[in-house]
């Protein structure tokens, strides 16, 4: 027979995974926690099968991957299509990047950005000296967005709803990186992660922290430039990413400096 804390546990397990992230407890309910929490580690029911498991970055992101593939709440809204595609680069990195979601490129080869906004996005790092395999790249969405049944190769970004939905796993993502920096690719990403609107124009060229102080830096998705190819976007995106260089330590040479000002 469960007992109040076990059906307490679900309950607020559940909430979680719709992505609420805090709820307000009557005094009984504190209590049990209270008292839950002052008993020894290992009676406590953690989201792990042993205590030693989730140790290593890699460890955690191996399980939230395992989690997020039948991610309850994003499958209930039926919205979103059958494949998960989770994460790709170095469970170390110091560089997150999060996307929108994935598209048919991705959907079809199992990988965050691996079609034309993919290869935009490897030419922006190469020109940061980075290559993708050293830093850790995912989407604010772990499906691609379903619109129907001829969708072709067509692609929709993610609603609020389905955003909101995987929410709890990109968070968690972050804080099993603990990356020094991250940055949210478009304004649907940034929405997401920091909450409110405001275009990417409003958004980026400044510092936002999320609550456990992690640097968030805001720019224009790769698919932008693939359809804007001013030097102005190119060069609005470029001193992001100087910003990022620049918060992550890494040598800029005064050529990179210069790269896409105007003559
Ligand atoms: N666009 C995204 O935002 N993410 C992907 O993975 C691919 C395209």
């Amino acid at each position: 027979m469960p007992t109040l804390r076990d059906i307490m546990c679900a309950g607020l397990k559940r909430l979680q995974e719709q992505g609420i992230e805090s709820v307000a407890l009557d005094a009984e309910a504190r209590d049990i926690l209270r008292n839950w929490s002052a008993q020894p580690a290992s009676t406590v029911a953690a989201p792990r099968a042993s205590g030693s498991e989730l140790d290593t970055p890699e460890q955690k992101i191996d399980y939230l991957r395992r989690r997020a593939l039948n991610w309850s709440a994003a499958r209930r809204l039926g919205t979103l299509r059958e494949k998960m595609v989770f994460s790709v680069g170095d469970v170390h990195a110091r560089l997150v990047l999060v996307g929108e979601a994935p598209g048919y490129d991705e959907e079809r080869l199992g990988e965050p950005f691996v079609g034309k906004a993919g290869q935009k996005l490897n030419e922006i790092l190469r020109a940061m000296g980075l290559r993708r395999e050293q830093i850790y790249i995912t989407n604010i969405c772990k499906f691609r967005p379903s619109m129907g049944d001829n969708q072709g190769t067509a692609n929709r970004a993610p609603t609020p709803e389905e955003i909101a939905a995987c929410l709890p796993i990109v968070r968690a993502e972050l804080r099993a990186i603990h990356p020094a920096c991250v940055v949210c690719l478009g304004a649907t990403a940034a929405h997401g992660l920091l909450g409110g609107e405001g275009s990417v124009g409003s958004l980026r060229g400044v510092w936002h922290y999320l609550a456990d102080n992690l640097p968030v830096r805001v720019t224009y998705h790769p698919s932008y430039l693939l359809r804007n190819e001013s030097l102005s976007a190119r060069r609005s995106v470029w001193e992001d990413m100087l910003a990022v260089m620049e918060m992550l330590e890494l040598p800029i040479s005064e050529k990179q400096r210069g790269y896409f000002s105007p003559r």
